[in-house]
């Protein structure tokens, strides 16, 4: 069932959700987690890298998987989510970096790294807590709309929005941008114990309509969220205006 949270702003829902982080993180210490990349969760990071500054959140024993990665650069390159996420986060917390996970853009067999990442997620017994954010046009990840929607971890070709608000990664650049990138699956993000959808900001506020009120469809990839027992939408006033 969909269970709805409205803040007031995005600094009250990134302070609220850092808090929720920390105590699953307090209540097991080995929490396996799901994260995303894009504009949404800086602020959550922020906070929680606040939090770790304080050592009131502790990721000594925590694993990371991150959702998604653009194919063709390494994680040196600064576009990259690797990138991105050692810059907001992990760099500013006590995780091992053992135990962060990340598809490898770079890898020579794309599709041998999807099955990689697939089975690390299974060895970890599974993700606890995963967190999501969601495209303009309702991706999760980087599954796209489209006719069918890739159950397991799979290469993506990108949709031209996508890229366009991607475009910050590399200079604003939409020349820049990876045509293609590496994604978890509907499957494999459904089959988290617990999922958290954060959205901010007006630019999100149709598709959370279309993911609370329509029906499932493979033209709104998150709508898929409607058959998961645990998942709560996170939102700000400007998302939920439609709702
Ligand atoms: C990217 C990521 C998604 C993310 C989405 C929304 O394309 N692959 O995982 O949820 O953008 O990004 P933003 O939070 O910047 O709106």
């Amino acid at each position: 069932m969909l269970r709805i949270t409205v803040f007031p702003d995005e600094r009250a829902l990134a302070k609220q959700e850092a808090g929720r982080v920390a105590a699953a993180l307090a209540a097991k210490p080995d929490l396996v987690l799901g994260l995303p990349t894009g504009r949404t969760p800086v602020r959550l990071y922020h906070e929680l890298g606040l939090l770790g500054a304080h050592g009131q959140v502790d990721f000594s024993r925590a694993t990371t998987f991150n959702l998604d990665e653009f194919l063709g650069i390494p994680w040196s390159h600064p576009g990259s989510y690797r990138a991105f996420m050692e810059q907001h986060l992990f760099s500013r917390v006590n995780i091992a970096a053992e135990r962060i996970h990340f598809l490898d853009g770079a890898a020579l067999d794309p599709d041998a790294e999807c099955r990689r990442y697939d089975a690390a997620v299974e060895s970890a017994g599974g993700i606890d807590l995963q967190l999501v954010g969601i495209g303009t046009n309702g991706h999760i990840g980087f599954n796209e709309p489209a006719r069918e929607l890739a159950g397991r971890t799979h290469r993506v070709t990108l949709k031209a929005s996508t890229r366009r608000s991607n475009a910050a990664l590399f200079g604003g650049e939409l020349a820049s941008v990876p045509s293609e990138a590496l994604s978890m699956g509907m499957a494999t993000i459904l089959h988290a114990r617990q999922i958290v959808l954060l959205a901010t900001g007006k630019s999100k506020a149709r598709c959370i309509e279309r993911l609370v009120k329509g029906p499932l469809t493979t033209k709104l990839p998150a709508s898929f969220l409607q058959l998961h027992r645990d998942v709560e939408l996170v939102l700000d006033q400007a998302a939920a205006e439609f709702l």
